[in-house]
């Protein structure tokens, strides 16, 4: 499905940053697949569990890298990252707890925000760099 399939649309120009988001997508792709295939609780929450990790672990290089620049849009970038750990983690307690099962619909939104997050502001912090450096 086109959703989780990386494409030059969601290049940054970045090799770093592109590399951490087809990454963060092929693991978006990995829980739609677990869930699809009925896989059990196990296998979802270690997969879940690994995109928290890497999720968090990408935004902090971002946001490194924001700092490096003294990055104009640093505030509201971070808090865009921020609400959407949050969301996740809410979700990942919600299921560990028993109280909701994690459905495609939640592959889907995680898969949808990473593409209009990589397209909108990923790709003016980018920019930013490479004026910065220029
Ligand atoms: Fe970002
Ligand atoms: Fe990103």
């Amino acid at each position: 499905m086109a959703l989780y399939q990386w494409d030059d649309t969601l290049s940054v120009g970045n090799q770093n940053i592109d590399d951490d988001h087809k990454q963060l997508i092929d693991l978006a792709a990995s829980l739609n697949e677990a869930m699809r295939a009925g896989k059990g609780k196990d296998v979802v929450g270690q997969i879940l569990d690994d995109l928290i990790k890497s999720t968090e672990s990408h935004f902090e290089r971002e946001e490194g890298f924001m700092r490096e620049i003294n990055y104009v849009d640093f505030q509201s970038h971070k808090a865009e990252h921020e609400r959407l750990v949050k969301e996740v983690k809410d979700l990942q307690a919600r299921f560990e707890a028993g109280s909701i099962t994690i459905t495609v619909s939640v592959g889907n939104f995680l898969a949808d925000w990473l593409r209009n997050h990589i397209q909108g502001l990923d790709k003016k912090l980018a920019k930013a760099i490479v004026a910065a450096h220029s």
